[in-house]
C-alpha cells in the first residue's frame, strides 16, 4: 500500500515536472500591470498626441507617420513588458530588405540627431501617458527601466 502510494506520488511529480517544462516561463507581470494588448493600445493612443504636442521634441515627429508609428510602439511596449508580441518595424539594415534580425533602435533613429534631454522629454511623457491609463508606477517604472538602455544608441548628438 505504502508503495503504492508513494509511486503515485512519484509519477504525480513527474507529470508535473513534464508540464512545466512544456511550458516555458515567461514574466509577463509588467504586460498585464499595462493591461495587455488593450491596455497598451490605449496608452500609444495617449502618448502619440503627448509627443506631437510636446515644445521640447514635436519638430522631430514633423514628417513621419504617426499612424505607423503607434503600432509599431505598440508592439515594442508589449515584447519589452514580456507580451506575446515581437516588434516588426523598420528593417534599415544595410540590405534593407526586411530580411534578418535587424529590429536596431540605432538605425531607425541615427539622422535624426537626438540628445540626451530629447530623450528624457520623452521618456517622461511615457510615463505619464502611463500615469494617465491608470497604470501603477511600479510597472510603469520597469517598462521605462526596459527602455532605458536604448538611451545609448538612440541619442547621438
Ligand atoms: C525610449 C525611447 C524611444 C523608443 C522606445 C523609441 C521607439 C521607436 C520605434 C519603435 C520607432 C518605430 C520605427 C519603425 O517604424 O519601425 C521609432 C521611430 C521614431 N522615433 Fe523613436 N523611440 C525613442 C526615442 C525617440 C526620441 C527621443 C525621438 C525624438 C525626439 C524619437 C523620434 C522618432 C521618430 C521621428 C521616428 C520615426 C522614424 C522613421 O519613421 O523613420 N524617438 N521610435
Amino acid at each position: 500500500m505504502r508503495t503504492c502510494i508513494q509511486s503515485a506520488a512519484l509519477g504525480c511529480l513527474l507529470a508535473s515536472a513534464l508540464a512545466m517544462a512544456q511550458t516555458p516561463y515567461t514574466e509577463d507581470s509588467t504586460y498585464q500591470g499595462l493591461g495587455g494588448k488593450e491596455g497598451i493600445r490605449k496608452i500609444v493612443a495617449t502618448f502619440i498626441p503627448m509627443l506631437l504636442e510636446d515644445p521640447r521634441i514635436k519638430e522631430s515627429f514633423a514628417d513621419f507617420d504617426m499612424k505607423q508609428l503607434g503600432v509599431r510602439l505598440e508592439e515594442q511596449f508589449c515584447e519589452y513588458s514580456g507580451g506575446p508580441c515581437k516588434y516588426s518595424g523598420k528593417y534599415r539594415d544595410k540590405t534593407m530588405d526586411g530580411v534578418g534580425t535587424a529590429r536596431d533602435m540605432a538605425t531607425v533613429h541615427a539622422d535624426l540627431k537626438i540628445t540626451n534631454a530629447q530623450f528624457n522629454a520623452l521618456a517622461e511623457d511615457l510615463q505619464i501617458a502611463m500615469e494617465r491609463n491608470n497604470v501603477a508606477s511600479s510597472v510603469s517604472n520597469k517598462l521605462i527601466a526596459k527602455l532605458a538602455p536604448m538611451q545609448r544608441v538612440i541619442v547621438t548628438k
